[in-house]
């Protein structure tokens, strides 16, 4: 039996803007995790997925027509030179909530390719692992950016822009987020479409926000480089200022917003599509807790700590 995981991410700077060019920048969150299981089934069985979260099994070939997992099976099989008639099991299943900005989708994709590569005895590199989930991500998201991709791929830090400029950067000093969800599904495919209505409704007034918000990101990334945690705070919450702007915060994301600086994080915003999922509050050893207690009071559904490193 073959087994792949894959962690979820966060976006720390530069949502939405990213869609448009501008760079971003997500880190890789291993306390949630995608795994996906790869067995050989019996003669002409062909494939059978088993969903586990979801409660399904099903046969590949009689999968609906937007069946979320036969794209990257389909294409990984292909890519790895393997063909379709193949007969085995993959099961899947992740702790990764879906539809909260932590990169489930990308995730589960993943893994998937993992334990197809190990199964079968292939590799493929960080790189060719990501363009291959990126592609089943333009599928399910329409225009995604494929800032999850590469994040959940190469599993470390990096600075993203569109169209594959891609870098690993040095974190000069560890620091520590509380990640909180609002318990409201925000499918990221809605969120970004009325952005883009938005912005060719206004187009010089988005322009402009979005690249206030890639300068965030510059800012975000050099102060990562020096281990300068309070103007990462700081650059959180002008980042937060600036997607409010874009229409993308909602109650409940400004509630925990609130509630985690007067906890005493050094900043906090919300990361990815918005509208709902999850924010992120950048916390000491010292107010970690007091964070994180304080988010769960106030209606939290969940709350992860991560170190990033
Ligand atoms: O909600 P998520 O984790 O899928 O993040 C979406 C990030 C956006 O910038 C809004 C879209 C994208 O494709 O980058």
């Amino acid at each position: 039996m073959a087994v792949g995981y894959a962690s979820g991410k966060v976006i720390l700077f530069g949502e939405h803007a990213v869609v448009y060019g501008r760079p971003a920048i997500a880190v890789p969150v291993t306390q949630v995790q995608a795994q996906a299981k790869v067995e050989d089934a019996g003669r002409g069985q062909g494939i059978t997925v088993v969903a586990r979260d979801l409660g399904q099994t099903y046969k590949l070939s009689e999968a609906a027509p937007d069946d979320a997992l036969r794209p990257i099976v389909v294409s990984t099989l292909e890519r790895i030179g393997v063909g379709l008639e193949q007969d085995l099991t993959i099961t899947v299943s992740s702790t990764i909530p879906i539809a909260r900005g932590l990169g489930s989708g990308a995730a589960v994709s993943t893994a998937i390719v993992r334990a197809l590569l190990e199964h079968f005895d292939k590799w493929l590199d960080s790189r060719a692992i990501s363009d291959l989930v990126f592609e089943t991500e333009k599928i399910h998201h329409g225009t995604p950016s494929g800032i999850d991709n590469t994040v959940i791929a190469f599993e470390k830090p990096v600075y993203f822009v569109k169209g594959g400029k891609m870098e690993i950067f040095w974190v000069q000093r560890p620091f520590l987020l509380v990640i909180a969800d609002t318990g409201v599904q925000s499918p990221t495919k809605v969120a970004v479409e009325d952005v883009r209505r938005a912005w060719e409704r206004e187009p010089a007034k988005y322009e402009e926000l979005f690249d206030d918000i890639g300068t965030i990101a510059e800012m975000g990334r050099q102060a990562i480089e020096q281990g300068d945690i309070e103007a990462m705070g700081r650059l959180m919450n002008e980042n937060q200022r600036l997607l409010r702007l874009l229409k993308v915060s909602s109650p409940e994301l400004e509630g925990l917003i609130g509630v985690a600086r007067q906890g005493g994080a050094l900043g906090s915003k919300l990361s990815g599509a918005g509208r709902g999922g999850n924010m992120i509050a950048l916390v000491t050893q010292e107010t970690c807790s007091r964070v994180s207690m304080m988010l769960r009071l106030a209606g939290a559904k969940d709350v992860i700590v991560t170190d990033v490193n």
